[in-house]
């Protein structure tokens, strides 16, 4: 009874394999099977109930015992028990489903539309014996930039002679990022997502009007390695392989989104050339890949607070791979871009007195504005 063994999990009926030594967490982890817990595997918060309906398993754990007397006496934690024989185990229903209601609307605000994205028509001179400039200095001097993304060469010649040097340029910024045919419709668009520990919600914008176009939610998919931050931060913190479980996850559910922004709305991802993320600050380092460790520990040192701007390419988004991705800055490591994105939307620092803002969800926030300071604090 030694080496692997395959296990049905129900109610989904999904046959997995169980390496020696794994427990049935890790093994449904390592199949991508979601499962709701919030201890991310230490024994700790009884969400990853399950039965063995067939087969040999280890015997149960001290704090298996413990959770036997609130669970049910059959009752076993997927995180403690390993399966030492083919068999079939049966998850409790609130770790095989987590279902909830995801706040996607509220109060909009009217604001003016100023885009780091703009696009420009332009009529290139054609090349000629007397004219033998190359394509991207054709192309720069035309448009009257000197930065550019040199991804664009990719698709520069084919673009310029294929539209007889009638194109549209794409600028980030002043960086010249894209150019394209002239196609009538084809626009330039955004998305901001609002990353919760729980739920991701994206927003999708026209970026010339201003316009919301497509809103679009859903779970975390970082759910799975725990429930909240602290969880997740010890997960991640086990090794550059759990670090980057938790990258993808995250941006495994943006690009979900995104997906489903885009065929609700029958745009195509080259269009969407900007992303911006706000987030609390342990959300914003887990998408850019970075170890939390520190974070939570005293004295409380993240990996970064200030505004982070990357190629949507470098994180393998589902949009335009010469945009961008950035995320808002963060205050401290437990108050983050979500809080400053409530400050700026909800204009508090600019009422008098003593005034609070409450940020609920799976971390919440407070933020109290006196006559001349603001105090911050999370939970
Ligand atoms: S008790 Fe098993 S994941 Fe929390």
């Amino acid at each position: 009874m030694s080496g692997k063994h395959q296990i049905k999990v129900l109610p989904s009926g999904l046959v997995l394999q169980v390496d020696e030594g794994e427990t049935v967490y890790e093994a449904l982890l390592r199949n991508n099977v979601p499962i709701a817990v919030v201890c991310g595997g230490k024994g700790v918060c009884g969400k990853c109930g399950m039965r063995v309906l067939k087969g040999v398993s280890s015997p149960p754990t001290v704090k298996e015992e413990k959770w036997a007397q609130v669970l049910g006496g059959d009752v076993r934690l997927a995180c403690q028990v390993r399966m030492l024989s083919d068999g079939v185990i049966e998850l409790n229903q609130a770790a095989a489903t987590a279902k909830a209601k995801i706040l996607t609307w509220g109060q909009e605000v009217k604001t003016e539309v100023d885009p780091a994205v703009t696009r420009r028509e332009v009529l290139l001179p054609t090349p000629s014996l007397e004219d033998q400039r190359a394509d991207l200095e054709r192309l720069l001097q035309a448009v009257g930039v000197q930065s550019y993304d040199g991804y664009l060469l990719r698709k520069l010649s084919d673009c310029l002679w294929g539209s007889k040097f009638d194109v549209e340029a794409v600028l980030y910024d002043g960086e010249l990022i894209d150019v394209r045919p002239k196609v009538p419709k084809a626009g330039v668009y955004g998305i901001a997502f609002d990353i919760g520990t729980t739920t991701i919600v994206g927003y999708l914008y026209d970026l010339e009007s201003g316009k919301l176009v497509s809103v679009r939610s859903s779970y975390n998919d970082q759910i799975r390695y725990g429930e909240d931050v602290i969880s997740r931060i010890e997960f991640a913190s086990k090794g550059q392989e759990n670090t980057s479980k938790m990258q993808d996850a995250v941006v495994g559910t943006i690009n979900n989104i995104i997906a489903d922004l885009l065929k609700t709305a029958n745009i195509d991802k080259d269009d969407v050339y900007d992303i911006v993320c706000a987030g609390n600050t342990i959300m914003a380092s887990f998408l850019l890949g970075s170890s939390c460790y520190h974070s939570s520990r005293t004295p409380y040192i993240p990996p970064f607070t200030s505004p982070v701007r990357v190629k949507a390419r470098d994180l393998h988004l589902n949009s335009n791979p010469s945009g961008y991705l950035k995320t808002l800055p963060s205050i401290s490591a437990y108050v983050g871009g979500d809080l400053v994105a409530d400050i700026l939307v909800s204009e508090i620092y600019k009422h008098e007195g003593p005034v609070a803002l409450v940020d609920l969800g799976t971390n919440g926030e407070v933020i109290v504005k006196t006559e001349d300071d603001f105090m911050a604090t999370s939970c």
